[in-house]
């Protein structure tokens, strides 16, 4: 049976971990769950006016594939159904089992080393100034056509980290085991290239 090794990447938003998560998980041939798109799918419905740990306890496979889930608003209302403790425990036992599975996963969110996969084989937290990653996600943004500034970007990320960080269930934290690789400055292929090399030296050893 193929071996189970979880690849834990942690960090705030538009710092780069989704990237990075898919490029890793490509290179070792590892499952790949953005565990942001749960949580997104739940505020998505809070927006639809539903409950939202009701929400969370009767989420679909169908519901992940909504339209829009990339949106400020849906990520805002992501932020703030993630601060509810009985939303996240409906998605636990669902990311753990993802973690787990035969061949191997990588998982990216908020929560992953610390609360998720605490024993996970390799452990990241990819950070970058808010400025930097305000500038990513306007560029994204402007390039699908959304109408919004970059102030309001830039307003919109450290509110968001702010409502990430200091929420009392599974803040946004780097777990004291994980690596830190700071993007501010850095190209995104060596960024790639710096994780796998980390994962490649956990799992000689
Ligand atoms: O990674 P993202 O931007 O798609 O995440 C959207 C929101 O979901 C984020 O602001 C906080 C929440 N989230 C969380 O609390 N825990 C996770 N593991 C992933 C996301």
């Amino acid at each position: 049976m193929a071996k189970t090794f979880t690849i834990a990447v942690d960090g705030p938003a538009a710092a780069g971990k989704g990237t990075i998560s898919k490029a890793v998980a490509a290179h070792f041939g590892f499952a790949h769950l953005d565990t942001g798109l749960l949580y997104r799918a739940v505020g998505a419905k809070l927006l639809l006016g539903m409950e939202p740990i009701t929400a969370a306890q009767t989420l679909t496979a169908e519901d992940l594939e909504a339209d829009d889930l990339r949106s400020p608003e849906v990520a805002q209302a992501a932020s703030k159904v993630a601060v509810i403790a009985e939303v996240r425990a409906a998605l636990l036992d669902f990311q753990r089992s993802f973690a787990r599975r035969a061949g191997g996963a990588v998982l990216d969110g908020r929560d992953i080393g610390t609360v998720i996969c605490p024993n996970a084989e390799a452990k990241l937290f990819v950070t970058a100034s808010a400025e930097v990653r305000a500038d990513r996600r306007f560029a994204e943004l402007a390039a699908s056509g959304a109408a919004i500034s970059r102030a309001q970007v830039l307003a919109d990320v450290k509110e968001r980290d702010a409502r990430d960080r200091d929420r009392a269930e599974a803040p946004l934290k780097p777990a004291e085991d994980a690596v830190e690789i700071d993007t501010s400055e850095m190209k995104i292929e060596v960024a790639i290239e710096a994780a796998i090399a980390v994962i490649e030296a956990k799992q000689a050893g």
